[in-house]
């Protein structure tokens, strides 16, 4: 049996995406079932849907090839003629990071918002930039977009309740960018079904903290899904035997998920440990990424990524993100990366010009100039 932390990925930091598929994973694939599920024949893939079904507490849910792929169709289902806008997190993916599907698929207008705390949105916020009523200048909001977890960080449950309640007072839909919902669950002990009821769809990744290889799902009701099976195929993805991609999900699923909460643990303590250095974050470390503040830090990121390679690790920018393959001796490697990074920054002339000057993926720096 083949050791399922012998990956490529174990000293892989750049993202929660970068993970090599298990033994098990690849062994599903091979005794996948092969029906064309564009005709719904695929039994392997029907059960990972209502098995995604059965955790969401959705009527139903569609295999998607890609998170942005259940993203834009999630969106999509909800609205039919412009005028209308989205309302999300400024940073959200589904908005900033999806090559401008809201414009191009839903013909939507987006109001990116600046959450006032700094952290995640709060009803306060919505209510503030939601667009009602029937002027007609404006482009109403009709679908409410929340990330959970956003930049790893949790949305309380609560204000989540809130704002769907106030969605649904005015008759706006809420869509939940749950690529990393499985990681706000491990987190809280709520249920994904707990989170899902705010929600009327909710697209979540295979491929990020589960470690499959490929793929998402969207959640929803019935109506909703038959509507998202229709745009996928449109989009061209109907997939004939896709067992192959759904088999190693549901392993996933299973063997993956319940490690997650040790991701988090690890997390925690790289924070702890970095704390020690002097190098703190920018934002709440609440589930598996630290976004380093290397202004605060006192640390460049030219040095930071020119150590990263020296003690072999792969880190691309700020966020140091953890996953299911990490090891613990990457961890160590990484801490002295970052140790040997603060020392070189102490030594370099105050007229230093940084390689790679921070702000890659600098969630504040982002916020502090826009806001
Ligand atoms: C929050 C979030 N949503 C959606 C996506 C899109 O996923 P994919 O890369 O599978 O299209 C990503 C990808 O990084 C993401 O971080």
């Amino acid at each position: 049996m083949l050791n399922p932390k012998a990956s490529l990925a174990t000293n892989d930091f750049r993202s929660d995406t970068f993970t090599t598929p298990t033994p098990s994973m690849l062994a599903a694939m091979m005794n996948a079932s092969f029906g064309d599920d564009v005709y719904q024949e695929d039994h392997i893939t029907t059960e990972f849907q209502r098995e995604i079904a059965r955790l969401t507490g959705m009527e139903d849910a569609l295999f998607m090839l890609s998170g942005t792929m259940g993203n834009q169709i999630g969106v999509r289902v909800h609205l039919n003629q412009p005028p209308h806008s989205v309302l999300c997190d400024y940073r959200a993916h589904v908005y900033a990071e999806e090559g401008s599907g809201l414009a191009v698929l839903s013909q939507a207008m987006v109001t990116p918002v600046h959450p006032a705390n700094g952290i995640y949105l709060t009803l306060d916020d919505v209510k503030k930039w939601t667009i009602l009523g029937e002027d007609i200048h404006t482009a109403p909001t009709k679908v409410i977009s929340l990330e959970v977890t956003i930049g790893g960080i949790l949305t309380p449950i609560d204000e989540i309740r809130r704002i769907s309640e106030f969605a649904r007072a005015h008759d706006i839909k809420v869509h939940c960018d749950g690529a990393r919902l499985w990681n706000a669950s491990a987190a809280t002990g709520y249920s994904l079904a707990d989170y899902c009821q705010y929600f009327d769809t909710v697209s979540m990744c295979v491929s990020k903290g589960l470690g499959a290889p490929i793929g998402g799902v969207l959640a929803s009701t019935e109506s909703n899904i038959k509507r998202a099976r229709w745009l996928r195929k449109q989009l061209g993805g109907g997939i004939r035997q896709a067992g192959v991609l759904t088999a190693p999900a549901l392993v996933a699923l299973k063997e993956v998920w319940p490690s997650m909460k040790e991701t988090h643990e690890m997390t925690k303590k790289l924070e702890k440990d970095l704390a020690a250095l002097g190098v703190v974050p920018q934002i709440p470390v609440d589930t598996n990424f630290f976004f380093i503040d290397a202004k605060k830090s006192n640390v460049d990121m030219g040095i930071l990524l020119e150590q990263c390679e020296k003690f072999n690790v792969k880190l691309m920018d700020e966020r140091i993100a953890l996953h299911h393959q990490i090891s613990d001796e990457a961890i160590e490697s990484l801490k002295a990366a970052i140790a040997a990074a603060v020392q070189i920054t102490k030594t370099l002339p105050s007229d230093y010009v940084s390689k790679v000057p921070s702000g890659g993926y600098n969630i504040t720096s982002k916020m502090n100039e826009y806001s």
